[in-house]
């Protein structure tokens, strides 16, 4: 069995930002298990969550089998918003344990969700909108996607009202540091200096739009405490460097590096991986302890809520 990071190196190999970040909310995590009938909201393609019950893929696998649109790549396509049946996810081993409900708005991401055999059950909506679940039905809750909508503390009250007495929700969500790490609000948002425009390319609406939701640990406590919901653990992660080199990564060549990949001869390609993957590791390995020295300063929050 390898380790959560490596399975992340591999399947995130063309994006390791990606899987550096993706590590350390699984270490932020810890603490959080599902319990009874267990939701997770925004679940995308599934592949983090899979990946952190210990789900493994065989080594082939990456989660860029299929994509589509790369040629609007710079202009803020979600590139993954892909499905046909091409797509088959190449599990090794199943997870530990499985989710009884995965929920997304993105309808393709949901499909690749549901191949995976890790959710009982995909549901597609929106969660700008009241949830399509009862009062009180779900025992655990997991979501890293509530600052990507409108009202944080509406959804927060719609999760809490879909929980029940007891149960426990994991968010994660953005600390007022983070719009000061990003490179792109930073240089040109803050200074509207025209030097920096291009960061715009390298932003593509990503810390544009999480900016709107960053708030402090007291400012997310006042919110928790207004929908009823107690606070029973509360990390940081995510300390500066890891965001900077985050905001860059691979990105900037994504589109090139996919078209490259599509061009080596499929006998070559687990080669070229195997050595890509071994040579991140130089780099991750470190990033990643770095990653776990954590304070105030730190990117994101990690809560564990009960009501
Ligand atoms: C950052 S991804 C996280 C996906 C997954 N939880 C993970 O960790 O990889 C954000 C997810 O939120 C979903 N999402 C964004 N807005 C949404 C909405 N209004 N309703 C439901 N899902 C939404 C996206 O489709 C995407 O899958």
């Amino acid at each position: 069995m390898t380790s959560i990071l490596e399975q992340l190196l591999s399947v995130f190999w063309l994006r390791p930002e990606t899987a550096v970040w993706r590590y350390l909310d699984t270490e932020a995590m810890r603490r959080f298990e599902f319990e009874g009938r267990s939701l997770d909201f925004g679940c995308g393609d599934g592949i983090f969550s899979f990946i952190r019950a210990r789900g493994q893929f065989t080594a082939e696998f990456d989660a860029f089998q299929k994509t589509e649109r790369l040629d609007r790549f710079y202009q803020n396509v979600d590139v993954f918003d892909a499905y046909d049946e091409s797509y088959v996810p190449l599990v090794a081993s199943p997870a530990s344990y499985q989710i009884s409900v995965g929920f997304d708005h993105k309808a393709n991401l949901l499909r690749k969700a549901a191949v995976l055999n890790f959710y009982k059950e995909t549901v597609e909506g929106d969660g700008n909108a009241p949830l399509p679940f009862d009062d009180n039905s779900f025992g655990s809750i997991f979501s890293n996607i509530v600052y990507w909508l409108d009202n944080p503390a509406e959804v927060i009250s719609e999760l809490r009202r879909i929980l029940v007495p007891g149960g426990k929700i994991c968010l994660m969500l953005p600390n007022e540091t983070l719009p000061q790490y990003s490179f792109y609000n930073s240089l040109y948002v803050e200074t509207k200096d025209e030097q920096w425009k291009w960061l715009e390319l390298l932003d593509r609406g990503r810390l544009s739009d999480n900016i709107k939701q960053s708030k402090s640990d007291d400012d997310w406590r006042q919110i928790f405490s207004s929908a009823g919901l107690s606070v029973s653990h509360h990390s940081q992660h995510l300390p500066k460097v890891v965001i900077q080199a985050w905001d860059i990564g691979f990105r900037p060549m994504f589109p090139a590096l996919m078209n490259m990949v599509a061009g080596v001869e499929p006998d070559k390609l687990p080669g070229i991986k195997a050595e890509w993957v071994r040579a991140l590791r130089m780099f991750a390995d470190p990033l990643t302890a770095i990653g776990e020295r954590n304070d105030q300063s730190s990117a994101f929050h990690c809560y564990i809520l009960t009501k």
